[in-house]
């Protein structure tokens, strides 16, 4: 199998959990501390080895393409001023060798959907997927995790991660077993089904290592709930024909689609940030014996 090169950035959802923050830019350009989401993600792959960042688009994805672009004037300003540790960190938000390529997904016809736009630039390759309003805080990344376990088992990976019984509605929950190797196959997955019927408490978390098969698959899927186009079912019938792997990462994960998990994921990152952290630090401690500021 080949070497993972290619990396899938699902963008162009609706982000209606953070109306109005994200009426006119995508939820993924949201900062932890000072860093959009999206950024976290990129450097995640990068990492990991890839080095073709795709990004499936929609209608407000000006932010993210800026983002990672030349930014001419903002970076002749900061010259100007003399300001070059600041222009270094404007011009290395994205690697040199590194290349972004921009699809539009012209509706959001469901994430299922939105990684289908990506199979004329993967091809016949396997690749990974990132949601990046899922911020892991992993050492190594957990893509690179990933990639690794890939390197050794060239299987379809799922990360996964057990969650509160009652949170099962909110996720992909899969089944395993494990296999006489120790891999842990997934015997079967199904979309946000309810506490009662939940058939583990183990969920799909928003980093997948794919083979190209799921886009035989992904073409095959009709729209399931909410008219949306699910990855799950195309991995249901991808896993009928390949394994398919759940891998347990290590790491501590905030769901960053969600406000409670965003607001822990700007406490935690904000606490070990190098220039503010021991202040927030401080100034978290007073809140805890203090009461309000
Ligand atoms: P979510 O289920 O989190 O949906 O999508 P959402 O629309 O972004 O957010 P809410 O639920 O309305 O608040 C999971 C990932 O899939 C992408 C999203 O951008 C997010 O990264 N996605 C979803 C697409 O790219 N296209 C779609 O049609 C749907």
């Amino acid at each position: 199998m080949k070497k993972i090169t290619k990396a899938v950035f699902p963008v162009a959802g609706m982000g209606s959990r953070f109306l109005p923050a994200t009426k006119a830019s995508p939820k993924e350009m949201m900062p932890v501390v000072d860093k959009p989401l999206i950024q976290y993600a990129v450097e995640e792959a990068v990492a990991a080895g890839i080095t073709d960042m795709v990004f499936i688009t929609g209608r407000n994805k000006r932010a993210i393409e800026d983002h990672f672009d030349m930014a001419y004037e903002m970076e002749a300003e900061l010259e100007a001023r003399g300001k070059h540790e600041l222009l270094r960190l404007v011009q290395e938000t994205v690697p040199s060798h590194i290349n972004c390529i921009y699809i539009r997904q012209s509706e959001p016809l469901g994430l299922g959907h939105a990684v289908l736009c990506a199979a004329p630039v993967v091809g016949n390759e396997p690749f990974a997927v990132l949601l990046a309003d899922d911020l892991i805080d992993a050492d190594p990344p957990v893509l690179k995790q990933m990639v690794d376990a890939f390197d050794a088992h060239p299987y379809s990976l799922l990360g996964v991660q057990n969650v509160p019984p009652a949170d099962t509605g909110a996720y992909g929950i899969v089944c395993i077993e494990p296999d006489s190797d120790g891999l842990q196959q997934v015997t079967a997955i199904v979309e946000k089904p309810a506490p009662e019927q939940a058939p583990s408490n183990l969920a799909v978390i928003g980093r997948y290592v794919l083979t190209p098969r799921i886009f035989h698959h992904l073409r095959r899927v009709q729209a399931g709930t909410g008219g949306e186009i699910q990855l799950t079912d195309a991995i249901a019938a991808l896993l009928e024909e390949e394994s398919v792997l759940a891998f347990p990462f290590h790491g501590i994960r905030y769901d960053c689609g969600a406000k409670i998990g965003y607001l822990k994921a700007t406490i935690a990152y904000g606490r070990k940030h190098p220039e503010v952290g021991q202040a927030f630090t401080e100034f978290l401690a007073s809140l805890n014996v203090g009461g309000r500021p």
